[in-house]
């Protein structure tokens, strides 16, 4: 991107300079002829000075005119994703870090449908300039992180699929949903059964499933360790896209390559799919759950997990932490499994009673992003650009740059509640503000703010931690 831009400016450069000469010259020949005549030498030389001064005008006018021709369309292509659009709606600096994703684009299939929270390559793909300032912001904080959410209908299925540049961490809202992973080699192969407020884990490139097992609707909040394009490979289309020989080759089926050409690539885009006439296709589903030293590298019991409570609310987490401290046996083969792979993603829920506040705080080493699931709040980040208080309800997408501070204010009657993912698969570091009061020391405070020393006894110190209080 900046190569071009650089060629672009010396190519205009060099452009400017030769075309500069010939103007001169132009205009200097005239005045030279003038010279033979001896008369009125004056008058002439002043009708040459008028007209040096008319063609330098004309050609200086001409050479802006072809110099902002040149440049403006260039500059508008190199920063149209970053600065431009954006910066017509500069009052919305909210949807640098906030995607109302409940009224995003949806993606329909046969068998369910997406939204998603994301950068697109292509600035024209978003459906909102709030869309676009999100996408945006997200890949240049470099955030590593892109959300979707995936409905899937009773029996239908997320065909099986891989992703090339992304680590997958679901969190079921609702549903019942049937796992099975593929890993390296193929002779491992994972399944089990999910229900609401379990966690999967899909690392990079592993080939995976997901059917509804369930009679309502499943619905997955999944995070990818993205903030590219999500790059998504299914099984049909890598098998459509093989030759018939050599798919004859790879499977040795029996009948050869006729038993290949009876496969019928779909007309739509399988991506969820529901066939109408399933029952006729499917005559045995049963399939064994794996052992759980397979099931718990990819599977992470959530809503089971231990509560941590505060004064305004509750967390509970899908986390690495170091030696397994906490964690039972099943959790510990998670934990490790986070820790074994690269750019994971610490998950967690975050309950906020009625009037409760997560108060302010920074992570020194994740990005995080969450989904309100239940009620309404109001979020404040203090980061490199300002950004004024924004709310947030139902289905709404927040982002949290890496060491921005920011709070959460649960608003509504009803608790707060929220899935949450921060980028490390080691343990998050998190410092909160009244922990920073305090351990700055109170004459560097008072240097600081201008301020008598004394007065900052007045900050108190409680027992309880108070990282989500109440009033
Ligand atoms: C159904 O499939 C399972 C797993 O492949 C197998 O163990 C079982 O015997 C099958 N049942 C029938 C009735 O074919
Ligand atoms: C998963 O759930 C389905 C539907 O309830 C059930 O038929 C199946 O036996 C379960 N599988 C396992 C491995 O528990
Ligand atoms: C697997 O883990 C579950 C708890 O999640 C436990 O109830 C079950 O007994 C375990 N199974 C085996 C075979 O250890």
């Amino acid at each position: 991107m900046e190569n071009p831009g650089f060629v672009m400016h010396e190519d205009g450069l060099s452009n400017t300079a030769p075309s500069k000469i010939p103007q001169k010259n132009g205009h200097l020949y005239p005045c030279e002829e003038n010279k033979r005549s001896y008369c009125s030498l004056m008058k002439l030389f002043l009708v040459c000075l008028l007209a040096c001064l008319i063609t330098t005008t004309v050609g200086v006018l001409i050479l802006s005119l072809v110099y902002v021709g040149h440049f403006s369309p260039k500059t508008d292509t190199a920063a149209s994703t970053t600065a431009n659009q954006p910066s017509q709606n500069n009052a919305d600096s909210r949807f640098n870090f906030l995607n109302n994703l409940g009224q995003s684009k949806v993606f329909t299939f046969q068998g369910g449908s997406i939204q998603w929270a994301r950068f697109r390559n292509n600035p024209s793909d978003y459906s909102s300039p709030a869309e676009l300032k999100f996408g945006t912001s997200i890949n240049k904080h470099q955030s590593m992180m892109t959300l979707g959410t995936i409905r899937i209908f009773s029996q239908g299925m997320k065909v099986p699929h891989w992703h090339l540049n992304a680590n997958e961490h679901g969190f079921l809202l609702k549903g019942k949903a049937w796992i099975g992973i593929v890993e390296a080699g193929g002779s491992t192969v994972t399944t089990f059964n999910i229900t609401a407020g379990q966690v999967v884990f899909f690392p990079k490139n592993t080939l995976h499933w997901v059917k509804n097992v369930g009679d309502e609707d499943c619905l997955f909040i999944s995070f990818f360790t993205t903030n590219d394009e999500l790059k998504t490979l299914d099984v049909d289309d890598a098998f459509f896209g093989t030759p018939e020989d050599i798919l004859s080759r790879a499977l040795k089926p029996e009948g050869g390559v006729q038993f290949i050409r009876t496969f019928k690539k779909p007309i739509e885009d399988q991506s969820i799919n529901l066939p109408a006439n399933l029952k006729d296709l499917v005559n045995n589903a049963s399939y064994a759950q794996s052992a759980n030293s397979s099931v718990w590298k990819y599977f992470y019991d959530l809503k089971g997990s231990k509560e941590f409570s505060y004064p305004g609310g509750v967390m509970q987490w899908a986390r690495y932490r170091k030696n397994g401290v906490g964690l039972n046996e099943n959790e510990q083969i998670y934990s490790d499994s986070l820790n074994q792979h690269a750019d994971t993603l610490t998950l967690g829920t975050l309950r906020i009673f009625s009037n409760g506040l997560r108060v302010p705080h920074y992570h020194f080493n994740a990005h995080e992003m969450g989904y309100v699931i239940s009620g309404c709040g109001q979020i404040g980040i203090v980061g490199d650009e300002p950004v004024s208080e924004f709310t947030v309800g139902v289905g709404d997408v927040f982002y949290f740059p890496i060491g921005a501070q920011h709070y959460i204010k649960s608003t509504c009657e009803e608790e707060l509640l929220m899935i949450t993912a921060a980028t490390t698969g080691n343990q998050l570091e998190t410092l909160d503000m009244d922990d920073y009061f305090h351990a700055t020391a109170d004459h560097i405070l008072a240097q600081l703010f201008l301020k008598k020393q004394d007065e900052f006894k007045k900050i108190p110190v409680f027992t309880v931690d108070q990282s989500i209080n109440i009033p």
